[in-house]
This record gives structure tokens, C-alpha cells and sequence, in this order.
């Protein structure tokens, strides 16, 4: 599919994004391993999130569809089947990783595959912990890649600390523990979304968790629970920023999740002189402290952005929005610096060089770094043809990118559904000119 946006703007209008991603993973598995039914509203309605559905429909749960809410039939903590199929989890990391936690909880055997990227895709993060805890894992090479297989069962719980800060290992680790001997505790380097602990509470589990830490005890039940889930900030990532860079924009952002581990795009923003407001209508007033923040932005355009520094410790906290945040560093006044993120060369594609080389296409003067980007801004872009590298952010970067340049046309943008299936419409409907041809 080729995605093509032209120059010009502004971007006007009102906005209510997607499901958030992460989330919806999230209640989809607990709702699985939790007693009685569980009501959601809002799941994100993309590839990645159905690939999860399928895996747990594979294990003998039952998700349904209901007006508009979806519908899933737990089947208590321990009460998955074992899967008479491999289990395709398709492009998506969190489905995988996830998983092997969930599994490595059941007494069987159960074998993941993914497409391209994700068969790529480091998974011994995920089976080092797990093996500690008594599950066997093994997968392709050094770094077990997929496919895998996690045979599970009998967990012991562990302390562990993590070498890199993320949610996906975090989530697998507590995940098992649900179902492990005695407590399960994690440290890790850096502050990565805490979804799986607000949801844990959520559902009954009673986890610990603070900056950098979080614990569970095994064999506390999971309840039921009826869930709205937010829009997804990263998701709309892409509005946000495409307002704050064209002259006239003023959009208005509404249901948007605003969990504070997720926002880091709007510190940076502030960094960089965007206008924009968070009026936040969740979590802490509605529902307790601990539940997911929701609310609305609004974003105005305020005249040329300046340049930045992201240093490591930010990371975890923009980790999916540096593709887009490279374009806002491409127009922007000066300098912008993106460091300690070498995290990005194991995403969907190699983000790093997947940034550059469209920076690079697009006449952006920019310098690749073994962990990191510097891009010195506010050159004029041309016009380009820009390869997505199967990564759906990559894909929405350049369709952004397009706008504030002259033109771009960007190859391989069917990739997008794994995350956001209505961004080339809800684009055109704030007002750009998008072009999709099959
Ligand atoms: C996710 C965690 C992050 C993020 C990914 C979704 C999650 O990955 O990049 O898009 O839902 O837990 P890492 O855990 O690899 O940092």
C-alpha cells in the first residue's frame, strides 16, 4: 500500500484516538486469567491487539463481541488449555512477551511464531527471567529469537534485576509471578509504563510497585472487572505533533490516556515551545490515584519549534515517539540530540537507521549515533519517497513528514494497521490532503 500526503495544513479539529495498545494487551490477558466476565470498552481494534485475542482463543478463552463493548469469559489464573497450534503472534512484541509470561504460568508447552520483524526481535530478555523461575524457553540463537517455545509450569519467585528498562519484560516477569511460589520483585534501570501494575490492582492482585520497582505475591486470585480503555497517547503522537508544526493548527485531542509514564512527548514539546493544554478529567478524581489518568489536549500552533536534548533517562518515557519527534527536530530551530535510546535498533525495524535514512530522503542534515540521532534543523524538506520498513511508526512519521516538506509518498504504509487502521482518514479529516493506493 503506498500512502501519499501533500504539503500544507493547518490541522484543525477534534480527535479521539484509538484504544491504547499496551492497554488493550493488557485487559485482554488479564480478563483471560481472571474469575468471571470482564467488560471492555474502547479495546483497540488493530492487528496486534486481534493477534493477542487469537493466541488466548488458542489457550480455550472465549472473547466475543457485544454492541460495543468486547466481552472476555475468564478462566481463573491458571486455567488456560494447552494450545493445539503454534501461536502466531504476528508483528507484535507485546503479544509475544507477554505471553511467555502467561505461559511459563501453566503446566504445558506452547510455541510462538512472528512475521519478519518480530522472528528478528531479541526474546532472551524475556526467557532469562522466566528460566530462573523454573519455566524452559528456548528459541532461535543467541538472543532467542522467535519462534519459541515456553514449556511452564511449578514457577519459584525470583528477585530481578533487569538490565534494560521495559514494560514488556516487566509485564512477563510479573505475569508468571502470579502463579509462582512465594513474591515476585523486579528493579529496573529507567521508568518504563506501568499499565500491567495499575491493571493488576485493578483486577485484585494487589501488586507493590513504585519508580524503577514493582512485586507481586503468587496465587491471589484475579477478579473480573468492567474496563474503559483510554485513547492512545503514542497514537496520537502524530496529530499532536503535526499541529504544533503547522502554521494555523489548533486540534483538540479528547479521551486521550495521560498515564505520566507514557507523556514524555510533552515535556519534550514544552522543551521545544509547542503550545498546547492537558485538562485531565480521570484516574485520580474518578477512580483512585492508581488508576490509568485520562483526559484532553489541545495543541495550537506558536511558531517554530527549537531544537532539543533527549538523554537516556527521558527514553522509556518517548520510546515510541522518537520517530515522530525526529520529524518535529527536523523543523525545528537549531540542534536537537537523541541519545541513549539504542533501544530503538530492536523496535519494529531498526529505528535509528530507519530515522535517519528518511531524514536523509527527505534532505534533513542528520548524523547517526550508535544509540541516538542528531538532526540540525529548520532545513527545507523535499519531496520524497520513503520505505516504512514494515514499522507502522516509521510509516506515520513519514506521513507527517510529508506535510511540512514537499510532499511524501510512503511504500509499504500497510504496516500501519498494526497499531492505527484509521490514521490516513482521521489525517484527512483534521484537514490534510492523503492520498492511499492499494
Ligand atoms: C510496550 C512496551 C514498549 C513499547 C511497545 C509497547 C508494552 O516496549 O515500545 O510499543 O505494551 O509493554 P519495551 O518493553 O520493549 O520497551
Amino acid at each position: 500500500m503506498l500512502l501519499r500526503t501533500f504539503p500544507g495544513g493547518p490541522l484543525k479539529g477534534e480527535i479521539r484516538p484509538p484504544g491504547d495498545k499496551s492497554i488493550s494487551h493488557r485487559a485482554l490477558i488479564l480478563g483471560s486469567l481472571a474469575h468471571g466476565q470482564t467488560h471492555l470498552r474502547g479495546l483497540l481494534e488493530a492487528e496486534d491487539v486481534s493477534r493477542t485475542a487469537q493466541c488466548l482463543g488458542e489457550m480455550g478463552v472465549s472473547i466475543r463481541l457485544s454492541g460495543a463493548e468486547v466481552i472476555v469469559e475468564g478462566r481463573g489464573e491458571a486455567g488456560l488449555a494447552a494450545p493445539r497450534r503454534i501461536l502466531e503472534a504476528g508483528n507484535s512484541g507485546t503479544t509475544l512477551r507477554l505471553l511467555m509470561g502467561v505461559v511459563a504460568a501453566h503446566p504445558f508447552q506452547a510455541t510462538f511464531a512472528g512475521d519478519a520483524s518480530l522472528s528478528r526481535r531479541p526474546m532472551d530478555r524475556v526467557a532469562l527471567p522466566l528460566r530462573q523461575m523454573g519455566a524452559r524457553v528456548q528459541g532461535e540463537g543467541a538472543r532467542c529469537s522467535p519462534p519459541v517455545t515456553v514449556r511452564g509450569g511449578d514457577l519459584v519467585g525470583i528477585h530481578y534485576e533487569m538490565p534494560v528498562a521495559s514494560a514488556q519484560v516487566k509485564s512477563a516477569i510479573l505475569l508468571a509471578g502470579l502463579r509462582a511460589k512465594g513474591r515476585t520483585s523486579l528493579k529496573e534501570p529507567g521508568l518504563s509504563r506501568d499499565h500491567t501494575e495499575r491493571m493488576l490492582q485493578a483486577f485484585g492482585a494487589s501488586p507493590e510497585w513504585g519508580p524503577g520497582f514493582a512485586a507481586v505475591i503468587g496465587g491471589r486470585p484475579l477478579q473480573a472487572r468492567h474496563l474503559a480503555v483510554p485513547g492512545d497517547f503514542s497514537s496520537a503522537a502524530f496529530f499532536i505533533v503535526g499541529a504544533a508544526l503547522l502554521e494555523g493548527s489548533e486540534v483538540e485531542i479528547a479521551e486521550v490516556g495521560l498515564n505520566p509514564t507514557r507523556t514524555g512527548l510533552l515535556d519534550v514539546l514544552k522543551e521545544m515551545r509547542a503550545n498546547f493544554e492537558v485538562h485531565q478529567s480521570g484516574g485520580k478524581d474518578r477512580g483512585g490515584e492508581r488508576e490509568e489518568l485520562v483526559g484532553r489536549l489541545v495543541v495550537r500552533y506558536a511558531g517554530r519549534l527549537r531544537g532539543t536534548e533527549i538523554g537516556k533517562g527521558l527514553i522509556p518515557r518517548v520510546i515510541d515517539e522518537i520517530p515522530i519527534i525526529c520529524i518535529a527536530a527536523a523543523c525545528a530551530e537549531g540542534q536537537s540530540v537523541i541519545r541513549g535510546a539504542e533501544e530503538l535498533r530492536v523496535k519494529e525495524s531498526d529505528r535509528i537507521s530507519s530515522m535517519a535514512q528518511l531524514l536523509k530522503e527527505l534532505g534533513a542534515d542528520v548524523e547517526e549515533l550508535p544509540d541516538g540521532l542528531v538532526i540540525q534543523g529548520a532545513k527545507a524538506l523535499k519531496r520524497a519517497r520513503i520505505e516504512s520498513h514494515g514499522d507502522h511508526r516509521v510509516a506515520m512519521a513519514a506521513a507527517v513528514a510529508g506535510l511540512v516538506s514537499e510532499g511524501v509518498e510512503v511504500d509499504g504504509a500497510e504496516c500501519i494497521s498494526t497499531s492505527y487502521p484509521g490514521f490516513a482518514a482521521d489525517l484527512a479529516r483534521l484537514g490534510a490532503q492523503v492520498q492511499v493506493t492499494a
